[in-house]
Order: C-alpha cells, then structure tokens, then sequence
C-alpha cells in the first residue's frame, strides 16, 4: 500500500492489476472498521489528520459527492466542496491556474469534469509553490469512472466471495461511456471477463479495447465486444445498467433508437442461463417514471419509452437480485481506500 502515496487515480491504468486489488482488500477493511466502530468497538483510523481536501464538481452528483465528504471526515480530514457555478473554476480561471492555486491550500484534490486532458492537467499542475505534489482523484469524465470501479469489484468480490475468471460480467448499453470504459479495462485488471453488449456504434473505442486485450493475456480474463444480446449475457453471474444519456449529452432521440432492445428486464435475465445472476447499476437509473428526466423522455419520445423504465426495468430494479444499494454504500468505503493508500499516514496502518 505503502507505494500508492502521493500518486492520483485519474484512470485505471495509473494503478497495477495487484494495486487495484489491495484498494478492494482496503475497502472492505475500512468497512469492517466502522462496523465495529458502529457497535462499540474501537473507533476508526484517522488517517488523514488535519489534511484539506478539495472536492471540485463541474457536473451534478450524489454518491460521489457524498463519499468523498463523509469519507474524508471520518479519515479525520477537512473538505470544501466547490459546486459548478459558484467558483472561478472553468470560467474565469484555467485548469492550470486553479491546480496550482489548490495545491498551495490542500493537500488532495477530487475533480469531477468534462474532458479527460482537463483532468491530467489538473494532475500535472498540482504542485505548490515549495514544490510538493499533490494527489488527484478523478470523480469521474467523459471518458472513465476510476473510483465507482473500487465500488464495484469490491460488490463483485463481496457476492462470490473472489474474483477471478470464473465470473463474467456483462455491462449492456451505451458501451462507449465512461462507466462501460471502465469496467472494460478494471474488470479485465481484476481478472474477470468483461462482455460489453451494446450496437455496432457505440461500442467501445478501439484504444479502450486494445488496453483490456493486453491485461488479458496478463490476467487470462476473456472480455468480449458483441451486439448480440443473447450471445453477450450468456453465461454471465452480473448483469450491469448504465443511463444511455450521460451527464453533458442530450441525445435521447438517437440513444432511444440504438438501444431498444437492450433493456436489461427479466427476459434478459432468464438468458444468462443463471437463477443468481445479480444486477448492477452504477445509479442514478431510469427504471420507472418516478423523475423528471425519465418523464420528460417518455412524454417526447411515444412510444419509445415503456412506463416501466428505460435502461432496467422496475422489476429487476426492485427484484431480489439487484445489488445497486450495495454498489451505492461500498462508493464511500472504496474512496475511503483510495484517500488512505494515497494521502493517507500509512504509519498508522496495522500491516505497516
Ligand atoms: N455513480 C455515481 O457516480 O453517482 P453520482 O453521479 O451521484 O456521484
Ligand atoms: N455514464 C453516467 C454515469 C453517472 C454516474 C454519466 O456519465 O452520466
């Protein structure tokens, strides 16, 4: 763990194969420590005593917001959240201008933006004025979702007890987003085949597919790019749902027609082969018509959009296979993990 100090996670790849595994091993650790905090016990490690950390939003978010905030003050540190609107960021001020400015005031910096090239030069400009470097988190881009992917081998890990190439894992839909990117190549890391089932034209980029490919004669992982539905979830113990409109697209007409039929309902279920396939969905999902983005897609587009849900269907969504909640909690013990193993005072870590 010691190795990981002061490095960023702005993708996958900046992390070995057996690094990406210790944050899954650190993550349930971190868990299991506020449990026994939470009944009674010894009270959790403060890693990060006295350390400000940034937390930079360019676009909206929950889970990741709320992970980093309550992560970081139980770990003992400081945050400010900076919201899209109401700083200088973006705007008035470079990427470049801003990392320096950060860098002089806090010792970790979480951004969630746009462009990937934003996020390495936010990385390559976090220095301050004494010439310190300071770790940057990627909270997600157009292009990858490096924490969210913790969060999710370690949901994989926790319901098979392992993770290995005895499991697949088939995302379906949108496969050129960052979240289906990113399991293309953590997944692949981590040892388990990866199928991505989505149309000819938005499977994932060929440069994407190439890193997986090369893990795979690492690892022996067996990932799979298909349009054929049933041919893709065969086999597979999870299946995985992303929205097929992400943050900064607005697309629905197109998306709407590539990807009717691949819904993930309780047909598609029924053809993995498997009664105990789980669902995972990284969140927010369209599965029924309870909110305003999923309304406004059904009144625009009739007929397109069935009443229940979009990308899932209610009844897997709130089936007894759904582990979405699990994902959702294990968001904050796995960024738990990636602020200790890189800001954190490993002098306080038992194995250390
Ligand atoms: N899964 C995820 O990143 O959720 P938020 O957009 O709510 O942070
Ligand atoms: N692909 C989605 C993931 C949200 C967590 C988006 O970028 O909006």
């Amino acid at each position: 763990l010691r190795g990981m100090n002061g490095r960023s996670f702005l993708k996958e790849i900046d992390f070995t194969p057996a690094e990406l595994q210790e944050l899954i091993n650190l993550s349930i650790d971190l868990r299991d420590e506020l449990e026994t905090q939470k009944s009674g016990g010894a009270t959790v490690t403060k890693y990060l005593h006295d350390k400000n950390v940034i937390l930079l939003f360019s676009k909206t978010s929950t889970r990741t917001r709320l992970s980093f905030e309550f992560g970081a003050d139980e770990l003992g540190a400081n945050t400010v959240y900076i919201d899209p609107n109401s700083s200088q960021f973006g705007k008035k001020e470079s990427v470049a201008d801003s990392a320096r400015v950060f860098a002089g005031m806090a010792d970790g910096i979480e951004y969630r933006g746009f462009a990937q090239s934003d996020m390495e030069a936010m990385a390559e400009n976090a220095v301050d004025t004494k010439g310190r470097h300071k770790p940057v988190w990627n909270g997600l881009t157009d292009e990858w979702h490096p924490t969210q992917m913790i969060a999710d081998f370690m949901t994989v890990q926790e319901e098979f007890g392992h993770l290995g190439n005895d499991i697949t894992l088939t995302f379906v839909g949108d496969g050129r987003n960052n979240v289906a990117h990113s399991l293309l190549v953590a997944g692949t890391m981590l040892g388990v085949n990866v199928h991505i089932v989505a149309p000819k034209e938005l499977q994932p980029a060929s440069d994407v597919v190439a890193i997986a490919e090369k893990y795979a004669k690492e690892t022996g992982a067996k990932p799979m790019i298909t349009s054929d539905v049933d041919e893709g979830v065969k086999g597979s113990n999870v299946l995985y749902a992303d929205v097929w409109v992400s943050m900064g697209e607005d697309n629905w007409e197109e998306r709407l027609n590539l990807l009717g039929d691949y819904q993930i309902n309780a047909d598609l279920m029924a053809k993995t082969g498997h009664e105990d396939t789980i669902l995972m969905h990284c969140l927010p999902a369209y599965h029924d018509m309870n909110t305003k983005m999923a309304n406004d897609a059904h009144e625009n587009f009739p007929g397109m959009v069935g009443e229940d849900g979009i990308e899932v269907t209610n009844e897997v969504f709130e089936g007894s296979q759904g582990r979405q909640f699990e994902e959702a909690e294990n968001r904050k013990h796995s960024i738990k993990a990636i602020m200790v193993a890189t800001l954190g005072d490993m002098s306080m870590y038992p194995e250390s």
